[in-house]
């Protein structure tokens, strides 16, 4: 169990020294890292280091010239993106892929569709079936938007949101498709600090109330090591350039930096739900204080 409370299982995924090539451009070179049930991983590493190559790994974009992808206690062979998507993992996109001219209720619908069993036919003539299905996947999706406080945006074309919204939406869509490994691209990338915290905390809540395994990808050192504190995680992955070289951080999340986060918390509490968004005083405090930690552990590792 982590310092915070969850519970922490079996390894869902390992990847074992996976090396992707793109002609003579080696995006991924013999990296080996696990994902375990439950659990927050967060990867860092540089532009360019192969970490959204590594998510389309993943799920199915791509498939190594080496190395070896388990998934739930089997070896997974070259399948198809959609047939990953019916194992169970979803994901976003670095560049947010929504359809900007659509809303975000139907941008969220389209989250759906791996979990639709009647034919297209059917949907189309709404017959029976369909329009339960229908009924059932609306159902669902409006428990999303309530559950990402975007009720007021459900019918404006995603086009017309700021970047932290939109980013939201895309968090929404994935969740639609219920995964049991939710994949995110960048979660933070191009956010001001408040959005930062917003999704971060959004994320934390999906992991605790959805129970959802979760492996995110930053490429900032800083930012994303901030938000990682905030989320206080187990684990923890940074993908050096160059060697290539992934580490776990037992070093970096150690037993001594989860005490000191969680007495952070103790002393300055997240607000209850309702009250999110309304920033006070203990909100600006937890961050300092937060921030501190942060930048001790870091140089503790980098300049060690
Ligand atoms: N489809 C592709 N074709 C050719 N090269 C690619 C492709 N995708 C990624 N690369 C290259 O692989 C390397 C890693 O890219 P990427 O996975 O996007 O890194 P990151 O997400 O860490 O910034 C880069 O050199 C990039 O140019
Ligand atoms: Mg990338």
């Amino acid at each position: 169990m982590t310092a915070d409370g969850r519970l922490i299982g079996d390894t869902v995924m390992e990847m074992k020294n996976i090396t992707l090539r793109f002609g003579g451009v080696v995006a991924i070179k013999d990296i080996s890292f696990d994902i375990k049930e439950g659990e927050i991983r967060a990867i860092i590493g540089p532009n360019g280091a192969g970490k959204s190559s590594m998510l389309n790994v993943i799920n199915g974009f791509y498939h190594p010239q080496e190395g070896e992808v388990w998934y739930k206690g089997a070896r997974r062979g070259n399948l198809k993106p959609y047939e990953i998507a019916h194992q169970g993992i979803a994901r976003t996109f670095q560049n947010i892929a929504l359809v900007k001219g659509m809303t975000t209720l139907d941008n969220i619908m389209t989250g759906r569709l791996t979990h639709m069993k009647s034919g297209l036919l059917s949907q189309m003539i709404w017959a029976g079936k369909a329009e339960r299905e229908e009924i059932e996947n609306r159902e669902l999706v409006e428990n999303i938007i309530d559950f990402l406080e975007i009720k007021s945006i459900r019918k404006t074309p995603v086009g017309r949101l700021p970047y932290g919204l939109q980013k939201r939406v895309e968090l929404g869509r994935a969740l639609a498709a219920e995964p049991s490994l939710l994949l995110l691209d960048e979660p933070m990338a191009g956010m001001n600090l408040e959005e930062k915290e917003d999704m971060s905390r959004y994320i934390l809540d999906v992991n605790q109330q959805f129970g959802t395994t979760i492996a995110l990808i930053e490429h900032d050192m800083k930012d994303p090591v901030h938000f990682e504190f905030e989320l206080c995680k187990g684990t923890f992955s940074y993908v050096k350039t160059k060697v290539y070289n992934a580490i776990t951080s037992e070093s970096l999340f150690n037993k001594q930096h989860f005490d000191a986060c969680n007495a952070i918390k103790t002393d300055y509490p997240y607000p209850e739900k309702a009250s999110r968004g309304q920033r006070s005083d203990v909100d600006d405090q937890r961050k300092a204080a937060m921030i501190e930690l942060n930048k001790q552990a870091i140089e503790s590792i980098l300049f060690a």
